[in-house]
């Protein structure tokens, strides 16, 4: 109940941005006491939101705080249902963990979970993600469409979309995606998504896709072994980034792409992951469980399938595998 007066205060906000609310306007809106407003307006004050207070004009939100709230993401989030409902963790072993239980649970599509660090943070092919303390985003998030199981990997590369542009629109960088969804600046790592199911034999309970992006780490901040491959946002465009603004942006856009995907299928995604993609065109190794294949990316299939063209002519689809780029 609580939580969900802060946020109608929070949209109220969002709504008429850089205005001056009055607490009777806000009392009459969410259907509360004045005293009430002034207690929640309070409690942002202690999340670190900056306000300007003047009698007989109302309340103002001057500047949203630093380290990540729930609040601050939904300031100015224009989603249905994506990011409507966050968990937000200070430290977890992993936001997959956690969404896991969460859709187990039946939580609503569009719930995330979003943690300011993962001490066991999760890769792709059981490799570790490193997730230090307020310098990253890290976060889940549950979906539940209804489409045919082997489809679930164009939500992978959905997403990856949906991050790209998030970065562009927050950052003055623009990245690149290798197949299937490596976000990279300048060759290096600065994003992975590692997407995981719950499903029965012929039908998708839910879809958790996990995002991490490096944010605000400097070379210092990353372990020897990853510093020649890994890199963040700040390294790249010498500024300090605000995560809040990423991750919501991230929200409006993946949302965006959602809808578009249920209303006309796949095309759309594939015509704008291609329009990001590296490694299209160039010769590629592509590591899978089952061996290597070396060729020329031609593109990927109707579902997300990457075509290779080895040096003999033949033409491989690849559904899960490292690539590497020459
Ligand atoms: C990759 O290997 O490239 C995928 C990395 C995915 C990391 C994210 S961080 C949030 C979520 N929680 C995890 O434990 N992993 C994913």
């Amino acid at each position: 109940m609580q939580s969900q007066l802060r946020k109608q205060l929070i949209d109220a906000f969002t709504n008429n941005k850089d205005e001056f609310l009055s607490g009777q306007y806000l009392a009459d809106l969410i259907g509360c006491s004045r005293t009430a407003v002034w207690k929640h307006m309070e409690e942002l004050r202690k999340e670190g939101f900056e306000l300007e207070a003047i009698r007989k004009k109302g309340y103002r939100i001057v500047k949203t705080p630093e380290n990540i709230t729930a609040d601050e993401i939904r300031f100015g989030l224009k989603t249905k249902f994506l990011g409507q409902s966050i968990h937000y963790e200070e430290s977890v072993e992993s936001t997959q963990k956690i969404a896991h239980r969460l859709a187990y649970d039946q939580a609503a599509e569009g719930t995330v979970v979003v943690a300011e660090e993962q001490v066991a943070g999760r890769g792709r092919m059981d490799r570790v993600w490193h997730s230090p303390k307020y310098t990253g985003v890290w976060m889940s998030i549950i979906l539940r469409p209804n489409i045919p199981i082997p489809k679930a990997p164009q939500l992978t590369l959905l997403a990856a979309v949906a991050v790209v542009q998030a970065i562009e629109e927050v950052t003055t960088v623009t990245p690149q995606i290798k197949w299937p969804n490596d976000i990279l600046i300048n060759g290096k790592k600065v994003t992975g998504i590692l997407t995981e199911l719950q499903a029965e034999a012929d039908r998708i309970n839910s879809v958790i896709i996990g995002i991490g992006i490096n944010v605000n780490q400097q070379m210092e901040d990353y372990p020897e072994e990853l510093r020649t491959i890994a890199t963040s946002l700040s390294i790249e465009s010498g500024k300090r980034i605000n995560r809040a603004d990423l991750i919501r942006s991230a929200f409006n856009r993946l949302e965006h792409l959602y809808e578009l995907y249920l209303e006309k299928g796949f095309l759309p995604i594939k015509l704008l992951w291609e329009s990001y993609a590296i490694s299209i065109g160039k010769m590629i190794t592509a590591r899978t469980l089952s061996g290597s294949i070396r060729g020329r990316a031609l593109g990927i299939t109707e579902d997300g399938v990457l075509k290779i063209e080895d040096t003999e002519g033949i033409v491989h689809q690849v559904y899960s595998a490292d690539i590497e780029l020459e």
